[in-house]
């Protein structure tokens, strides 16, 4: 039988921007309505911390809005996903639940999620659905401590680095979907990957800014060249 290659997916803000996403570095994206460190640094949250849990619940709420839907590209991955079984694994910088609402399951959220929040002491997650206000507290310390977006802000550890690097280390293809290469250490993915050998492959709208790491690159709108992409994997698997 024959053995099926590893697969490491990283996807960032560009798989959603079709599904009604903002990216966050556009002209019209995230963070320009927002200077970043207000809302995205443990010292803005510190400062402000209704402004913070605001901007997070804002975009919590922004999928529930039944426009707001999985994708082709989404879909396309769980296609994939499905062919390669626990060779696959994908790792996003998204903060949405898209994969997971596609059909994911072998999926990291590196930055975090919207729909947990964790106590600011002791860091237990609870599974969260609605606003976090000022007034929501824990049940697991006394006295009860403020809750806060389970989101990894500027200057904070990345969620699950070890394994993600076990896959990097092992990974046969490296395909990196939707990112600007901006944020460290998903930007660094590539060259790990690089090192084991693997074969890289930038599927983006235009050149990120680690284009010259990759040994591939494909550029147009992610529902088109993520679905081809794809498909094309596939065959090639079966031929
Ligand atoms: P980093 O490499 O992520 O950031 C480098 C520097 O660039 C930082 O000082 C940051 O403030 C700045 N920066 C990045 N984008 C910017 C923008 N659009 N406008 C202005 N400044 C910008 O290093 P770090 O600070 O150590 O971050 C640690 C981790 O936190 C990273 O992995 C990052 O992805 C993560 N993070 C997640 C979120 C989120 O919302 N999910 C937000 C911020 C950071
Ligand atoms: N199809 C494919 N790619 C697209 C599309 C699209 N329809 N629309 C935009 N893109 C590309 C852009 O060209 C850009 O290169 O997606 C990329 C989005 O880049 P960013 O907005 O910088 O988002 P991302 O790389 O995910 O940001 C990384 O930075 O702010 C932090 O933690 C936050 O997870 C985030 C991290």
């Amino acid at each position: 039988m024959q053995t099926l290659p590893n697969v490491v997916v990283l996807t960032g803000a560009g798989i959603s921007a079709e599904s009604g996403i903002q990216t966050f570095r556009a002209a019209d994206g995230l963070w320009e309505n927002y200077p970043v460190e207000d809302v995205a640094t443990p010292e803005g949250f510190e400062r402000n911390p209704q402004l913070v849990q605001e901007f997070y619940n804002a975009r919590r709420r922004k999928l529930f809005d039944p426009a707001v839907q999985p994708n082709a590209a989404h879909l396309a991955l769980v296609q994939l996903e499905q062919a390669l079984g626990k060779y696959f694994l994908l790792v996003t910088q998204n903060i949405d639940n898209l994969h997971e609402r596609a059909g994911s399951k072998n999926l990291i959220h590196m930055h975090g999620d919207l729909f947990t929040v964790r106590c600011s002491w002791s860091g237990k997650e609870y599974p969260w659905q609605g606003d976090i206000t000022e007034q929501d507290r824990c049940d697991c310390c006394s006295p009860p401590r403020r809750l806060r977006p389970h989101i990894v802000w500027f200057g904070e550890m990345p969620l699950e680095m070890s394994r993600i690097s076990t896959a990097l280390a092992d990974c046969d293809y490296f395909i990196s979907i939707g990112t600007s290469g901006n944020v460290y250490p998903a930007a660094g993915f590539v060259q790990e990957a690089n090192l084991a050998g693997a074969e890289t492959i930038e599927l983006n709208l235009e050149p990120s800014l680690t284009r010259s790491r990759f040994k591939q690159a494909h550029y147009g709108k992610a529902t088109q060249i993520v679905p081809q992409f794809v498909n094309e994997f596939l065959a090639q698997l079966k031929g």
